[in-house]
């Protein structure tokens, strides 16, 4: 067992203080999602607020670092050399529906590469983190990622893009090989905990197109230092500003990898397509 480093703690603390908050609007969530109007506003509030919370916090605690928030955007720090990279609800469609299953999101960049991660899920209270070079942990316990090498045993999570989302007929012809090849698909509605998952095993691979870097940024340092492997679908290393992302254990990665490019390229479609 490891202690949690000073930059996780930070971290941790403001997560934490943001999640009392953010549970409690659950709470009335439930009660508003059966009313006629919905809890729209309610929820675009909570994640408003989430985000200051979580802005007042890590401000206090590193007066020098920038930040990218999905909210509000970047702030402060153009010449600082760290950012945290911050999605204050990520699985918001849950959120609104009265789903338990959403999640904080931190990462943080230092010199334009991702150094340590925090994904927090409130209602369960797992907080899933890492520091480079220094292990990935859920709570006090150190995080693996699966050791399942064939693909028919592997369970996978995925994105499906909606509205005006890139990526539906790439999405199509990887969805159609995955569902032949391996022993399931899920579509739970967070990418930051779909990795953090990869890291804990409990899924063998999880792949993505059009996310933003708030939705990945937390959990790429975690599955790394678990043990596994992230880049884009296509292999390239942009997977927190590029248009996809693949995380998988080291067995799985590369077959996986192979069988989502051989689906688009039959298909004759880009992956932003
Ligand atoms: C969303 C979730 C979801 C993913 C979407 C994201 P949000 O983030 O990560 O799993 O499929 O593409 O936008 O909107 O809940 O912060
Ligand atoms: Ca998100
Ligand atoms: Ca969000």
């Amino acid at each position: 067992m490891s202690l949690p480093t000073p930059l996780i703690n930070v971290m941790d603390a403001a997560a934490r203080k943001a999640a009392r908050r953010l549970v409690r609007d659950f709470g009335e969530v439930e009660q508003l999602q059966v009313s006629r109007k919905g809890p729209g506003d309610f929820v675009t509030e909570a994640d408003r607020r989430t985000e200051t919370i979580l802005f007042e916090e890590l401000s206090k605690a590193r007066p020098g670092f920038g930040f990218l928030m999905e909210e509000s955007g970047v702030h402060g720090g153009e010449s600082a050399s760290e950012r945290w990279i911050v999605d204050p609800i990520d699985g918001t469609t849950n959120f609104l529906h009265g789903i338990p299953h959403f999640a904080i999101s931190i990462g943080v960049e230092r010199e334009g590469g991702l150094v340590a991660g925090i994904v927090y899920e409130p209602v369960r209270d797992e907080l899933f983190w890492a520091e480079k070079n220094q292990g990935a942990y859920l709570n006090r316990r150190r995080l693996r990622v699966s050791e399942r090498t064939n693909l028919a045993d592997a369970l996978l999570a995925t994105g499906i893009p909606f509205g005006d989302r890139i990526g539906k007929k790439s999405f199509m012809a990887m969805l159609n090989a995955v569902m032949q090849k391996t022993s399931g698909v899920r579509r739970l509605g967070s990418a930051a905990l779909d990795l953090a998952y990869v890291a804990a095993g409990r899924y063998e691979g999880f792949w993505e197109t059009g996310l933003s870097p708030w939705d990945v940024a937390g959990g790429i340092v975690v599955v790394r230092e678990a043990g596994g492997m992230v880049s884009e679908i296509d292999g390239r290393s942009d997977m927190l500003y590029g248009n996809s992302i693949l995380a998988a254990n080291q067995q799985l990665y590369d077959p996986l990898r192979k069988l989502l490019m051989d689906a688009v390229r039959t298909e004759g479609v880009k992956l932003t397509e």
